[in-house]
């Protein structure tokens, strides 16, 4: 059986970009012109989903606007022939079938899953968290359904996560059965450092049976009084063998400030067009951060003046 279903939850308030997610969502930052939610919707789209359910919350109506035709920006581009720009609105709307469905208050993670019960109904789905972009040939949520496909169990994907950072994640237990290839033996969900079970951490990728959605209703509520999907996750272990899958990618958390920052300097350098003006750029300000007595700054006034004056030199020459 194959995965043709997709829950992207998205209700989240976003606090860690206050006060810029004070009126847009967090899913709408752009990594340099491109809202990281496209980022996460190419992905699914990439994995072979067909259908999309987006869970949304009050504040977020940019994201349905984003994901639907612009009849006057596209009249707009139209009337001035900017056909590249034309092609490249049109094809934002015409990705995918996207469904939305309000958190009516954020209740956690669980929660939103449980949102898309309905939706989903009786068949195996893929849950791709917003906040991280996964860079690979073969998408992520594609390496998963691969393995779901084999084996016919819920599958998440997991990679290993910094000592300080252990308590941001949910953190397995796993019984090792390949390099990349855990069965499950435990998750908790964002344990102190030093009561975590492993350094491994799930990030934001899973596949699940729809027996997860009883789960997550008699886990109730977890950690920080929220529905928590850890939860769910660990009462589905008792009744089936979940795997966790070590991924192969390059992860961007853009849910974390210098995660963001980072992601942005990454796809600019992947930009054709930018790479070599950023490059440059990053060279300046390490050179005069290699030279602290002297700011960015004062090294571009010397520069100048240097080139004033031998320009005046110049000129006295030439008269
Ligand atoms: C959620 C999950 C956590 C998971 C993390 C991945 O936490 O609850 O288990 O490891 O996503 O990003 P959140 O980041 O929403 O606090």
């Amino acid at each position: 059986m194959t995965v043709k279903k997709a829950l992207i939850p998205a209700a989240g308030l976003g606090t860690r970009f206050l006060p810029a997610t004070k009126s847009m969502p967090k899913e709408m930052l752009p990594i340099i012109d491109t809202p990281v939610i496209h980022y996460v919707v190419e992905e699914a789209i990439a994995s072979g989903i067909e259908d999309i359910i987006i869970v949304t919350g009050r504040g977020k109506r940019a994201i349905e606007d984003y994901f639907d035709d612009s009849p006057e920006l596209e009249m707009h581009l139209a009337k001035r022939h900017n056909t590249e720009l034309l092609k490249l609105v049109r094809d934002v709307s015409s990705l995918v079938d996207i469904h939305y469905i309000r958190q009516k208050e954020p209740h956690g993670l669980g929660d939103a899953v449980l949102r898309g019960e309905n939706h989903i109904g009786d068949e195996p789905f893929a849950v791709l968290l917003g906040d991280d972009i996964i860079v690979n040939d073969k998408p992520c949520t594609a390496q998963l359904i691969e393995h779901f496909e084999k084996y016919g169990m819920s599958t998440l994907a997991v990679e290993e996560i910094p000592y300080e950072k252990l308590s941001s994640y949910g953190i397995i237990k796993g019984k090792p059965l390949n390099e990349s290839l855990f069965t499950l033996e435990d998750i908790v969900e964002k344990p102190a450092p030093e009561n975590a079970p492993s350094n491994l951490g799930a990030i934001g990728r899973y596949v699940f049976t729809p027996e997860i959605f009883d789960c997550i209703k008699e886990a109730g509520t977890g950690v920080g009084n929220e529905i928590q999907l850890t939860d769910g996750i660990r009462l589905l272990n008792n009744t089936q063998t979940i795997y966790a899958c070590k991924f192969k990618g390059k992860r961007f958390d853009t849910g974390d400030r210098l995660g963001y920052v980072k992601s942005i300097v990454d796809f600019a350098l992947e930009n054709e067009t930018l790479r070599e003006d950023v490059l440059e750029y990053l060279k300046e300000i390490l050179e005069a951060d290699e030279n602290p007595k002297q700011g960015k700054t004062d090294m571009i006034i010397e520069s100048l003046v240097d080139k004033n004056t031998t320009q005046e030199y110049e000129k006295l020459g030439e008269e």
